[in-house]
C-alpha cells in the first residue's frame, strides 16, 4: 500500500509530457531490443519457370541452370502471416520477407479507406495504400516513395560478409534516394550510379554518411548508361550488384504494400491499381496475393492487376494490348525521345521484367488484369484532384495510377461496390520540403559515356575509399 501511494505521488510530481517522453524512450528501447533479438525468417527459393526448390545460397538472384529466363521466388515456412507491430515499421511483415536482421527507422506503407476521392469517383470501397510522407495519417517515408520498402528489405537481407563489401545500385531517381538514406542510416557501404541529369532527385533531410558514394554518367546520358557504369564496377572485387527485380528482397519489400492493404481491409481486394516502370511493384503485389490465398484467412480471389504507363512511353502497354509475351521492337532513339516527354519520368524503363517467367506478363494474365495508358494531362489532373480531396501532394506516377482508375470506372471495368486498392507509390515531397531544409548528394565523379573500363576501374580503385 505504501509503495502504491509512493508511486501515485511520484506520478503526480512528473508532468504528462514527461510521462509521454518516458513512454517514447521505452518504445525506442523496445524496438532496439527487438532488432537485437530478431530471429531470421525461414524460407527456401523456387525457380518460377520449372518449379525447382532449393536453399538461398547467399545473394541468389537466379536459379542455376534454368532453361528459360525466370524470376526466383521466396517460399516462406510460415504460411499464415503474423503481423508483428513490435518489430517496427514494415518489419511487422517480416514473416514474408527474406531478412537476416532488422534495421532501424524502417517506415511502412499506410492503408486507409478513402471518403472524398471515393465519393467523387462513385466508389463505396476505395482503399488507398499511401507510400510517402503524410504524418497526419502516420506515413513517414522520408524519401517519399515505395522504393523505401525495397531498400529496407534488401539491406536487411545482407549477410555480415556482404556488409564488408560495397553494394552497387543504378537508378534514375527514387530508388537511389531510398537506398542512399537507408544505407546512410545503417552504415552500409553503397555505390550509386545515376545519370548526371537526375541528381536533383538526390535530396535528403541532412548530410549523408560517407559510406554512400555517387558516380554519374555525364549530362545527356540516360538510365542505361548508368546501369552500364554500375555493371563495370561490379566486375571488381569487393563490389556486387543489388540485382533489381530479380532480388527477392526487393519484391518482398514492395509486397508490404499489399500486406498493409489486405490486413487492413480484412480481405484480398478485387482490384489493384498501380503505375509501372519495371512492373516490379505489381509483380510483388501478385506474389503477396498468392501467399494470402495459401494463408487461407483473407479469401481465395486474385486481385486483378490494373497497371498503367504514361503516354507516349508505353512499351509494356503496347505488348500487352497485342497480347504478346515478348516486348515489341522499340527503337532506342524513339524510346529516349518518348521518355523525355512524359511527366512520370520514373516510369521510363526500357528493359522491364515483363516477358520472363514470373514477370509482369504472367502476373497480369494470371489475375485477369489489364493495362492502361495515361496522358500527361490526365496524370496532372489526377494529381490535382488527389491533393484537393485527400489533402496531400502525390508524384506524377501515382497520378497516372489514379487516372487509370478513373478510366476503368468510365469504361465500366470497375463497379461501385468493388473493393479497390489504389497504390499511391509516392507522395508528400512538397510537404516534406516544407517541414525540412534539404541537402543534396554531390557526385564523387562524373564519367563520359564512352569512358573506358580501365579509366572507371582505375578511379574506383584509387579514389573511392570506404
Ligand atoms: C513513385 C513511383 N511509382 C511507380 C514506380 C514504378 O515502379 P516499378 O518500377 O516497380 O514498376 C516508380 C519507380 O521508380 C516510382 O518511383
Amino acid at each position: 500500500m505504501k509503495n502504491l501511494s509512493n508511486q501515485t505521488s511520484f506520478c503526480k510530481k512528473i508532468k504528462f509530457s514527461e510521462i509521454s517522453k518516458l513512454f517514447y524512450y521505452f518504445c525506442i528501447l523496445k524496438n532496439i531490443e527487438n532488432i537485437m533479438t530478431f530471429t531470421p525468417t525461414k524460407y527456401r527459393v523456387q525457380c518460377v519457370a520449372d518449379g525447382r526448390i532449393g536453399e538461398d545460397t547467399g545473394w541468389m538472384l537466379d536459379f542455376p541452370n534454368s532453361e528459360k529466363p525466370s524470376l526466383i521466388r521466396a517460399i516462406y515456412e510460415k504460411k499464415q502471416l503474423e503481423v508483428k507491430p513490435e518489430n517496427g515499421g514494415l518489419y511487422r511483415f517480416a514473416d514474408w520477407m527474406p531478412l537476416k536482421k532488422l534495421l532501424k527507422d524502417a517506415s511502412c506503407p499506410v492503408t486507409y479507406k478513402s471518403e472524398k476521392l471515393a465519393k467523387k469517383l462513385g466508389l463505396k470501397n476505395l482503399y488507398i495504400t499511401f507510400n510517402g510522407y503524410y504524418p497526419a495519417i502516420g506515413a513517414k517515408m522520408r524519401t517519399c516513395s515505395f522504393k523505401e520498402t525495397e531498400a529496407y528489405s534488401v539491406c536487411a537481407r545482407l549477410s555480415d560478409e556482404l556488409r564488408n563489401q560495397v553494394m552497387v545500385v543504378s537508378s534514375a531517381g527514387n530508388t537511389a534516394r531510398a537506398f542512399a538514406q537507408v544505407c546512410s542510416d545503417n552504415n552500409i557501404n553503397l555505390l550509386l550510379t545515376v545519370p548526371e541529369d537526375n541528381i536533383n532527385a538526390l535530396w535528403f533531410e541532412k548530410p549523408l554518411n560517407p559510406c554512400v558514394k555517387l558516380l554519374c554518367t555525364e549530362s545527356g546520358s540516360d538510365y542505361f548508361d548508368a546501369i552500364n557504369l554500375g555493371n563495370i564496377v561490379c566486375e571488381m572485387d569487393g563490389y556486387f550488384a543489388e540485382g533489381g527485380a530479380k532480388n527477392i528482397a526487393r519484391r518482398d519489400g514492395m509486397s508490404t504494400t499489399m500486406m498493409s492493404a489486405v490486413t487492413f481491409i480484412g480481405r484480398i481486394p478485387d482490384f489493384y491499381f498501380q503505375a509501372v516502370g519495371s512492373g516490379t511493384g505489381a509483380i510483388a503485389a501478385w506474389e503477396a496475393n498468392l501467399r494470402f490465398i495459401e494463408d487461407g484467412r483473407f479469401g481465395t480471389n486474385k486481385a486483378r492487376l490494373m497497371v498503367s504507363q504514361n503516354k507516349p512511353f508505353t512499351p509494356m502497354y503496347d505488348a500487352w494490348k497485342a497480347h504478346s509475351r515478348a516486348m515489341l521492337p522499340y527503337d532506342a532513339e524513339q524510346a529516349r525521345k518518348d521518355a523525355a516527354e512524359i511527366v512520370a519520368k520514373v516510369l521510363s524503363n526500357r528493359k522491364p521484367p515483363y516477358s520472363l517467367a514470373g514477370g509482369l506478363f504472367d502476373a497480369i494474365e494470371d489475375t485477369n488484369g489489364d493495362m492502361f495508358a495515361v496522358t500527361n494531362d490526365e496524370a496532372q489532373k489526377a494529381c490535382d484532384m488527389f491533393e484537393e480531396l485527400e489533402g496531400i501532394d502525390i508524384y506524377h506516377a501515382a497520378g497516372v495510377a489514379t487516372a487509370s482508375l478513373i478510366q476503368a470506372i468510365e469504361n465500366k471495368q470497375v463497379k461501385a461496390d468493388d473493393v479497390v486498392m489504389l497504390n499511391i507509390t509516392g507522395g508528400g515531397e512538397k510537404l516534406f520540403k516544407q517541414h525540412n531544409d534539404v541537402w543534396y548528394l554531390k557526385p564523387n565523379h562524373v564519367f563520359k559515356v564512352d569512358a573506358s573500363k580501365e579509366e572507371i576501374k582505375g578511379f574506383v580503385k584509387t579514389k573511392l575509399v570506404y
